[in-house]
């Protein structure tokens, strides 16, 4: 068996001027792949695409928004094949609500870009032979919290979109990362002042003692691409999150 560590993939992140998938493109640029990193703001891309370390590889930055099929379409065909496509994308300002308060525009606009994103991915990507795509759920759907519902609900329908595609596109390889609690600039939409209560909590129960860093999730991101025999998997990098 191969486990291929071939250099100089193409690999597209939607999400990637942030957390996870800026840690991803950092990792990536180190391994000596050509990066294109993609989301809403070209200022918060222009601001991580100067912050990544130098290496080996070679970054790019496009706008595009994974709720917008036009936006997904114009970016594959300025992007043509690649070898690897992920996405960590969502805005989860002001979801985490009571269903009692339950605002419809919110949560479409959180499925939008965590279900029916991935699927315009599904969709317009050209991903080259041996290649992947690998989607980001999340432990909200397998220890939800008061207010979590819709996060919960996107993040369990994705799963079970990414085996179906697993199916459906092979011989391309479809995978999900599932999250515990990580350090990343999404916790002030979900959290605010009270981010560091929150993890500290969480950290005294998880069997690692911690929260996580966004670089461990791109390791797990890294090994989903890499490994041609995984696919239709979910990889559970969350600190022990589910047994607890
Ligand atoms: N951090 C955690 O504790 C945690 C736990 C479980 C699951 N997760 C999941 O992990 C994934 C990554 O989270 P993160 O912590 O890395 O988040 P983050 O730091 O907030 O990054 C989110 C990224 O998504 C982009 N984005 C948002 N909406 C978009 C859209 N419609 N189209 C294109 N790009 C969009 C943002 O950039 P722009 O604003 O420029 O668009 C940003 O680059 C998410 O799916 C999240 O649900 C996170």
């Amino acid at each position: 068996m191969t486990v291929s560590t071939t250099t100089a993939e193409r690999v597209v992140i939607i999400g990637g001027s942030s957390g996870m998938g800026a840690a991803l493109a950092a990792a990536l640029v180190g391994e000596g792949a050509e990066v294109v990193i993609a989301s809403r703001s070209a200022d918060r891309l222009a601001d991580t695409e100067r912050a990544l370390p130098e290496g080996p590889g070679k970054v790019r930055s496009l706008v595009a928004d994974i709720t917008i099929e036009a936006d997904i379409e114009r970016l594959f065909t300025e992007v043509g094949q690649v070898d690897h496509v992920v996405t960590t994308a969502v805005d989860v300002e002001g979801v985490y609500q009571p269903v009692a308060s339950f605002d419809v525009d919110l949560a479409r606009k959180t499925l939008d870009a965590k279900l029916i994103g991935p699927a315009l991915l599904a969709k317009h990507a050209r991903i080259a032979p041996g290649g992947s795509l690998t989607f980001t759920s999340g432990i909200a759907a397998y220890r939800p919290s008061p207010g979590s519902s819709i996060v919960a609900a996107a993040n369990g329908a994705l799963e079970s979109l990414a085996y179906a595609l697993a199916v459906e596109l092979a011989p391309t390889r479809v995978n999900v990362v599932s999250p515990g609690w990580i350090d990343t600039p999404i916790w002030d939409a979900i959290a605010g002042s009270a981010k560091t209560e929150r993890h500290q909590q969480l950290s005294a129960r998880l069997p690692v003692g911690r929260i996580g860093h966004p670089a461990e999730i791109a390791q797990a991101m890294l090994a989903l691409m890499h490994n041609p025999f995984i696919t239709g998997t979910v990889l559970h990098a969350d600190g022990g999150h589910r047994l607890v």
